[in-house]
C-alpha cells in the first residue's frame, strides 16, 4: 500500500482537492485499493470543517468527491505516510522544520507542482482570498499534477490495477 498525504496551510482549499483528485484518478485506473490518500494543514484553525464551499463547488462540477474534514498535521504523519506532498514552498519549508523537530521520518517530501509539466516546481497558488475563478485555476493545476503523480507512483511501486 502506498500512502500519500497532501499538505497545505488550512486544509480547506488546496490539499482536500488534491486528495479528492488523486483518489478519483486512482479509482478510475483501478488502483483504488493500492493507495491510501489523506490531507492536512500546517495550521489548525479550520480543524473539523468541511472543505471551503468554493472548493466543493468546483469538485462537484467535475464529479470529484471530497470526503475529508480539515485536520492539522501530527508527528505520526511523518512515520505513517510514504509521501508528504506540500502545495507551496512555504508549506514545504514548514514541513522540513517539523521533520527536523520530530526526528524519525520515513516520508519523502515532494512539492506538488514538480509534477506539473506546465510550470514545474512553482507553487499551487492559495485561492482562499481569491474568487471562484482562482478555484477553477487551482483545479486545473491539481488535476494535471495528480495525474502525473499517479503515473510516477504506479511506475515506481509497480502498482497493478485490481
Ligand atoms: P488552503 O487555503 O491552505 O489551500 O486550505 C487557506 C485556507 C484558510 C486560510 C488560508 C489559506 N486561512 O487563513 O484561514
Amino acid at each position: 500500500m502506498v500512502k500519500v498525504l497532501f499538505v497545505c496551510l488550512g486544509n480547506i482549499c488546496r490539499s482536500p482537492l488534491a486528495e479528492g483528485l488523486l483518489a478519483h484518478h486512482a479509482q478510475q485506473q483501478g488502483f483504488a485499493g493500492r493507495i491510501v490518500v489523506d490531507s492536512c494543514g500546517t495550521g489548525g484553525w479550520h480543524a473539523g470543517e468541511l472543505p471551503d464551499p468554493r472548493t466543493r463547488k468546483v469538485a462537484a462540477a467535475h464529479g470529484v468527491a471530497l470526503p475529508s474534514r480539515a485536520r492539522q498535521i501530527r508527528a505520526e504523519d511523518f512515520l505513517q505516510f510514504d509521501y508528504l506532498i506540500p502545495m507551496d514552498r512555504k508549506n514545504l519549508s514548514d514541513l522540513q522544520d517539523l521533520m527536523r523537530l520530530s526526528g524519525k521520518t520515513k516520508a519523502e517530501l515532494l512539492l506538488m507542482r514538480q509534477f506539473d509539466e506546465l510550470a514545474p516546481g512553482t507553487d499551487v497558488p492559495d485561492p482562499y482570498y481569491g474568487d471562484l475563478e482562482d478555484f477553477y485555476r487551482v483545479f486545473e493545476i491539481l488535476d494535471r499534477s495528480t495525474r502525473r503523480l499517479l503515473a510516477m507512483l504506479s511506475e515506481r511501486h509497480g502498482l497493478q490495477a485490481l
